[in-house]
């Protein structure tokens, strides 16, 4: 369906080639300053034909607010916003009335629906993520405003261009070697922890990679060029870091909070993976490693390493909060291919239309408002579970063990 969240709820609507695209915010706390300016910021980091290593589609994405917001003041009724669809070209995609294009979504929608939109990839497109990435950019303001929570992601891959072992996530470190070695299986890196701490949007947007690292970023970009030259396309990894998330937030068991970050992640178009804390790599090393210690840290308790990537059970425990997403090759390549046509006749089909050859320097800006969708609403939650329980006496029957120390009468 189109709409994410309980407490904070989105709907996005329009599809690629229809007058626009938008969403309707429901539940967005009253009183809340904010200028379309706060909005647009995520939307132009987003919009496409921002460099020569993303779509030529030209589109401004200016966002016009329909309804729930006053005098620059939050309602708390459904906010509206919407962005025009100025930079269509239906005809790029004449070719399609006969075939399905690979790996797009043509032939599973009119195989769903038994319908589809006359053109371009309809509801699949990656113009739908206008719609969240616009909710989540309201998301963002009210997180930092109240809890000071961070959200930034950056490129980490793309082919099997990484970023150097010691800022990589912890699953892209190379790991061949003594198989049976296990100290070669050390400690998260230390430099990595230091990036997800520090890391910021202004030093992301330093390069139109969205890679951190300027070395590797210029050899993304000779990648994504070279797969432009070549007619090809070529994907990538984004790594995301939340940052001053309090602890509590997740609903266990089904709604986990890693299963509502894997849910919405994988919800933007292009993704294939998800991997969250020490991911695919928390398989290699040994547990006497992998457990992350408790330590006291400002009179709290936090952990020493953070291979949990700062969930455990499906809850929030207050380090940072990071995930990889891998987004494939666009479909989209403009060498011809041999195909089908929907009646099975083979041929070839060669894209004409603009597009992608890399999407991940256009994804972190939806990965990182998915991230804000995705805390915005399970802090709603715990935010009127807490509220409902604090209005109860207090109870002083239980055995200490069953409560916080600190909570113990
Ligand atoms: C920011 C962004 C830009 C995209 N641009 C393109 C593109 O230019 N060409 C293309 O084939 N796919 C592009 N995609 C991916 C397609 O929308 C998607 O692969 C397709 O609709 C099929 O859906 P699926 O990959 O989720 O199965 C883009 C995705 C994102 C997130």
């Amino acid at each position: 369906m189109s709409t994410y969240g309980s407490l904070f709820r989105v709907t996005t609507y329009g599809e690629s080639h229809c007058a626009s695209v938008g969403a309707i915010i429901d539940g967005c706390p009253p009183g809340l300053v904010l200028s379309p300016q706060d909005i647009q910021v995520q939307l132009s980091r987003r919009r496409p034909g921002q460099s020569n290593l993303t779509t030529p589609r030209d589109e401004k994405d200016l966002v016009h607010v329909q309804s729930g917001i006053e005098h620059g003041v939050t309602l708390g009724t459904p906010i509206g916003l919407l962005v025009k669809n100025e930079d269509q070209r239906p005809k790029d995609y004449t070719e399609t009335d006969l075939y399905p294009r690979p790996s797009h979504a043509d032939y599973t929608y009119l195989e769903k629906y038994g319908v589809k939109a006359s053109s371009g990839g309809g509801r699949s497109s990656a113009r739908e993520t206008i719609g969240r990435v616009a909710a989540g950019a309201i998301a963002e303001k009210y997180l930092k405003l109240v809890y000071g929570i961070e959200i930034v992601a950056f490129v980490s891959s793309v082919g099997k261009i990484h970023l150097p072992a010691a800022v990589a996530p912890p699953s892209l470190i190379p790991t061949e070697g003594n198989e049976d070695d296990d100290e070669a299986q050390d400690a998260l890196s230390p430099e990595f922890r230091q990036l997800l701490a520090t890391i910021t949007r202004e030093e992301v947007d330093k390069h139109p990679t969205r890679c951190p690292h300027p070395d590797t970023a210029e050899r993304m970009t000779k990648r994504i060029i070279r797969a432009k030259d070549a007619m090809d396309s070529i994907g990538g990894t984004v790594t995301c870091v939340i940052r001053n998330v309090p602890s509590g937030l997740g609903e266990p068991v089904f709604d986990k909070f890693e299963a509502k970050l894997a849910h919405a992640m994988l919800s933007i178009p292009a993704t294939k993976a998800f991997e969250v804390g020490s991911g695919f790599r928390g398989t290699e090393v040994p547990g006497s490693k992998h457990n992350d210690a408790f330590v006291e840290k400002d009179g709290k308790l936090g952990t020493k390493t953070n291979w949990s990537g700062g969930i455990q059970g499906g809850i929030t425990n207050g380090e940072d909060i990071y995930f990889r997403i891998g987004f494939k090759s666009p479909a989209t390549i403009s060498q011809s291919q041999e195909t089908a046509q929907y009646d099975g006749t083979p041929g070839a089909l060669a894209a004409r239309g603009r597009h992608d050859p890399c999407v991940v320097p256009r994804a972190v800006p939806i990965v990182e408002t998915m991230a804000a969708i995705v805390v915005m609403d399970q802090l709603l939650i715990q935010n009127s579970r807490r509220t409902a329980a604090s209005l109860l006496p207090p109870i002083t029957t239980l055995p200490p063990t069953m409560v916080m120390p600190s909570k113990a009468q």
